[in-house]
């Protein structure tokens, strides 16, 4: 019998054995408490990600945030299926385009410097800070609300919003406190995109809401449910992700200094660093789909309507796809990853959220000569879909 309960908190914080289990003893796994069905094998993941027509996205949204959606009326583009999928994706897909992306690379870098400059001011030029709390929290939701035009001084709102939200989840897990917590930041993120929505509606500016409130796709104007969905789904998908992979890669780097002294002495190197943290432990675990037939898949029957499990992080520590799966090699350069997952939904913030990572990177070494994780124990989210660590202190000292 193979133990993994993605509701058990010591589980989701070391995944990693328990993945390994599954492969070995049930690659296709009935989870009691979740109530669907685990697929933990390279192929099989691709296999689910790649054919939408028989496991369906249509219901991803519901199952991650139950009656807490903050926009219940549509579901957005990464719960459709085609051809609705396709109309959202085309619209949204026109921004996220390297050649739209490429040019905020001064403006990423200044964001990041301005932080750094925050927490010298606030902490001197030696010390600890909080490096979820004063940097990557606040990095990846700077770059999205600059592109959105998001309120900045709401930064961290968003952070604990997106929290929350990721967290209903979890939410067979919890009791009234906690889901009362869930509903409001549900409720407050919904009221903030309502009144920015009027706002742009009203006037106009030069920024994403008021592009997506002007365009037409397939010759339809998106209705405004549509556009807070979109706004919301950009938010959760490119803040907590970047923030996640940035927290991620600075907990795992106390462990293994010398990866960020090879990476210090040369820069050319940070790509490679961190496309191997993407596939060493990636910001999401696993994904949602289900079944629109019976179907077999690796030997077990799983039926119509059932809800399966896509596991990302298991994937890319499959033993069969990459050698000495469970280390982390600085010179690996894994040609494929599934951290961005795969098919029709693969991730459209993957060119900014890697570039982003970089440029953050660079920055962070340019202007830290120490940035160490002070503890061995990290205490990681609560969520068995997105991963990174709640918070992490950190000493430093500046150049
Ligand atoms: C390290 C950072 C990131 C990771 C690990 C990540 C991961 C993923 C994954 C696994 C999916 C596939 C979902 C599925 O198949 O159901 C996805 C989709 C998506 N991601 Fe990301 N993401 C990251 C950054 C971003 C950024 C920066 C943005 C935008 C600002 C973004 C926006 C989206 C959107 C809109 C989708 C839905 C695409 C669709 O349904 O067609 N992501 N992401």
């Amino acid at each position: 019998m193979v133990s993994y309960d993605p509701l058990d908190s010591s589980v989701t914080s070391h995944p990693y054995p328990h993945y390994a289990a599954l492969r070995d003893m049930a690659r296709v796994a009935w989870i009691e408490s979740l109530e669907g069905y685990a697929i933990s094998k390279w192929d099989d993941v691709l296999d689910v990600l790649s054919n939408g027509k028989v496991f369906s996205s249509a219901q991803f949204w519901p199952v991650l945030l139950g009656e807490y959606d903050p926009v219940p009326e549509v579901q957005p583009m990464i719960s459709l299926d085609p051809p609705h999928h396709i109309r959202i994706r085309k619209l949204a897909n026109a921004a996220f385009v390297p050649g739209r992306i490429k040019h905020l690379d001064s403006q990423i870098r200044d964001i990041a410097n301005e932080l750094i400059d925050d927490i010298i001011s606030k902490h001197g030029t030696s010390g600890e800070f909080d490096f979820v709390w004063e940097f990557s929290a606040l990095f990846p939701v700077t770059v999205v609300a600059d592109i959105l035009g998001v309120d900045l001084e709401k930064r961290v709102s968003f952070k604990h919003w997106v929290d929350d939200l990721l967290s209903a989840g979890n939410r067979a897990a919890y009791g009234p406190e906690r889901l009362a917590v869930i509903q409001k930041s549900s409720e407050d993120i919904r009221a903030y995109f309502e009144k920015l929505y009027e706002d742009r509606l009203a006037s106009p500016k030069d920024d994403m809401i008021s592009g997506f409130i002007k365009a037409e796709a397939d010759g339809q104007k998106l209705s405004k449910e549509e556009v807070l969905n979109l706004a919301i789904l950009l938010l959760i998908g490119g803040v907590e992700t970047t923030t996640n992979l940035l927290g991620i890669t600075f907990a795992h780097m106390r462990s293994m200094p010398e990866v960020l002294d090879e990476v210090r002495a040369d820069y050319s190197k940070i790509p490679s660093m961190i496309e191997e943290m993407l596939r060493f432990d990636g910001p999401v675990q696993m994904l949602f789909r289900h079944t629109t037939k019976e179907v077999e898949l690796a030997g077990t029957k799983i039926p119509k309507g059932a809800l399966v499990l896509p596991l990302l992080g298991s994937a890319n520590h499959d033993e069969e796809m990459f050698e000495d799966s469970e280390s982390f090699k600085l010179d690996r350069n894994p040609k494929k990853i599934m951290s961005f997952g795969q098919g029709p939904h693969f991730c459209l913030g993957s060119y900014l959220s890697r570039m982003e990572a970089k440029l953050a990177l660079e920055v962070l070494l340019d202007r830290f000569t120490v940035l160490e994780s002070v503890s061995d124990d990290v205490e990681w989210m609560d969520s068995y879909f997105a991963r990174g660590p709640k918070s992490l202190p950190v000493k430093f000292e500046t150049s």
